[in-house]
């Protein structure tokens, strides 16, 4: 059996002004008419899972229902009080999955071209999750991204590669080292476990973790379809992500090669960058004129967006905020933003 984890409590806030606190990116249709979460899960359709859980901000449960109702689904909507990164939100559903079935653990907020890919590399990792490793999906790079994890692959076994050495987001010269050498992934951020397994390498190597996540999970309340956490309990759990809590210690890892065009839609030019484009590169949403226009995306929610000799820019119109940014740097917007709650 496998039971999904859908990881939906990201704030998304390099997308900004799109992605908003009260609607975060996984929650939005980036791509096509369904949003990055509802497509996260559609994409699931081949492997016959189990109903999945999908773990948020209580602030979304709302959202996360109404989606799940849309795209007639059903599944476990675990809310968390508060944010605790993935390494908790992980336990705590793996402490909540019945029978001790593999998990199959998701970002809500990624873009796959290939679908059939990653069904398929699931698949194949199937038989090594439940020989007792934990699988990631390892994707190779192209550039000296310093916002991923970093899997050196080992020796060859059981359709994938031991994990020879994993290194959350290092630093650009190190990334920069591991791009050149050629025997490293990209680690994807869907990882394949049996529940007992996750729980018993983070008990290992982060007993505080582990502690907080069972008293928080130990009397649930449960209203329609929500689940909830106490509370107190999780509040006083530290926050790490999965990555630095289990998958840079463990000694148990399993890579798989994943090549299904996979994208973490981490900025506007990611975005850009996956959107169907005109021939002169443009990618529009919504109302938008264009004359002589390169390389760039432009999004309009209400009025009409009219560019003329436009390149590499990013232009994106909502009620309240304009964004007009330099495509290359476009990910700045999240020190922006950050300044910007800080003046309340
Ligand atoms: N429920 C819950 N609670 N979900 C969370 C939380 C939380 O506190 N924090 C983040 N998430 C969700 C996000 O919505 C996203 O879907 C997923 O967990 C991953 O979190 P990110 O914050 O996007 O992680 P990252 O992109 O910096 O790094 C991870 O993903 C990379 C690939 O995209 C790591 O696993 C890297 O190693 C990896 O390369
Ligand atoms: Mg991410």
């Amino acid at each position: 059996r496998i039971v999904p984890v859908i990881l939906a409590g990201g704030s998304g806030t390099r997308l900004w002004p799109l992605s908003r606190t009260l609607f975060p990116k996984q929650f939005l249709a980036l791509v096509d008419e369904q949003s990055l979460m509802q497509k996260t899960l559609e994409r699931l359709d081949p492997l016959a899972c189990d109903e999945p859980i999908i773990i948020c901000n209580e602030d979304h449960r709302f959202i996360v229902a109404e989606q799940l109702r849309r795209c007639h689904r059903r599944g476990k909507i675990v809310l968390e009080p508060c944010g605790r990164n993935t390494a908790p939100a992980m336990a705590v559903s793996a402490l909540f999955a019945e029978d001790d079935p593999l998990l199959l653990v998701l970002a809500a907020d990624h873009v796959i071209g290939k679908p059939q890919a990653l069904v398929d590399a699931i698949e194949s990792a199937i038989p090594a999750a439940q020989a007792g490793k934990m699988v990631t999906f390892g994707i190779v790079p192209t550039s000296p991204h310093t916002g991923y994890g970093y899997i050196q692959r080992g020796a060859a076994e059981q359709g994938g590669y031991q994990v020879a050495q994993f290194v959350e987001k290092p630093n650009e010269p190190t990334a920069a080292a591991y791009l050149a050498d050629g025997g490293y992934y990209w680690n994807a951020g869907i990882f394949l476990v049996r529940a007992s397994q996750y729980l018993r390498e983070l008990e290992r190597y982060r007993k505080d973790i582990f502690d907080a996540c069972q008293l928080a999970t130990l009397a649930p309340t449960q209203d329609m379809d929500f689940i909830r956490l106490d509370a107190e309990a999780f509040s006083h759990c530290p926050s790490e992500s999965i990555d630095y809590a289990v998958m840079e210690q463990t000694q148990d890892a399993l890579v798989m090669p994943l090549d299904a065009q996979w994208n973490d839609i981490g900025a506007w030019s990611a975005l850009w960058e996956v959107s169907a484009k005109d021939e002169d590169g443009n990618a529009t949403h919504g109302e938008v004129m264009l004359e002589n226009c390169k390389n760039s995306l432009l999004r309009s929610r209400e009025k009409l967006v009219v560019g003329i000799g436009l390149e590499n820019l990013i232009v994106v119109d909502t009620p309240d905020v304009l964004l007009v940014a330099d495509r290359t740097q476009a990910h700045q917007v999240k020190h922006l933003v950050e300044t910007l709650k800080a003046q309340g």
